[in-house]
């Protein structure tokens, strides 16, 4: 099993939004997926209870649980558990960076956003995790000076995963059903912007070592 987090202190980034439809994007692509929700206000908790399916198992978890609840995901056969964390610097995220694989810090173009972001991967290197940063809510033209220079930023900051998330109606919409945006408009661009990135995350979890085994080396 993978373990990916959603993590940077800025509320309001995106997380998440993403990590639901990241998450039915990646089970409708052959993955079997969790998700643990550590943040108190409970987005996801709630977005799965408006859920009707119950094909993603959706678990709130506090800090100290987390190792032990992973280890029992990965025994029930789970092949992918995405963490979502809450808006502030606080053990939940703390403890979702130790344990994931791979750190997605979502950031919106903004300065305020790429600030926030630049301390969260101080964090993470703090503690030798692996990440990646999400440029999201980017304006639809999608070349704009302020587009441009968050790209940049993030690029020369350690990484920049592909695609550019826009700023789409369907992540709102879809959240209101309980779904992901490839449920909800299978055929649209935010759909094609999520199988996207699992597709991308995917390749980047090929390239380095579970964290679990990284940890027990050390
Ligand atoms: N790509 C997007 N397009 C449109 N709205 C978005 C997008 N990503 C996030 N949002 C909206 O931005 C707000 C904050 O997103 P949320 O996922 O709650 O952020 P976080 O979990 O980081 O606090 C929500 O109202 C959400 O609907
Ligand atoms: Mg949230």
């Amino acid at each position: 099993m993978r373990t990916v987090a959603f993590v940077t202190q800025k509320g309001g980034s995106g997380k998440s939004t993403l990590a639901s439809s990241l998450a039915v994007a990646a089970q409708e692509m052959k993955e079997t997926v969790c998700v643990i929700d550590t943040d108190p206000q409970g987005s996801l908790t709630n977005w799965a209870k408006t859920r009707e399916t119950r094909d993603i198992e959706v678990v709130a978890s506090g800090a100290a649980r987390l190792p032990a609840l992973l280890a029992q995901l990965k025994a029930k056969g789970f092949t992918l558990a995405i963490i979502d964390t809450p808006g502030a610097e606080g053990p939940a995220s703390a403890a979702a960076m130790v344990v994931a694989d791979l750190n997605i810090i979502p950031s919106r173009p903004s300065m305020f956003d790429l600030w926030a972001s630049a301390r969260t991967r101080a964090a993470l290197k703090d503690i030798g995790g692996d990440f990646v940063f999400l440029l999201n809510q980017c304006p639809p033209a999608q070349q704009t000076a302020r587009v441009q220079d968050g790209v940049e930023t993030l690029e020369e900051m350690g990484g920049l995963i592909s695609p550019l998330i826009l700023a789409r109606v369907d992540y709102q919409e879809a959240v209101r059903h309980g779904w992901g945006v490839t449920e909800l408009n299978p055929n649209g661009a935010a759909a094609e912007e999520m199988r996207s990135l699992w597709a991308s995350i995917r390749r980047r979890l090929a390239r380095i070592k579970p964290r679990s085994a990284a940890r027990k080396a050390a």
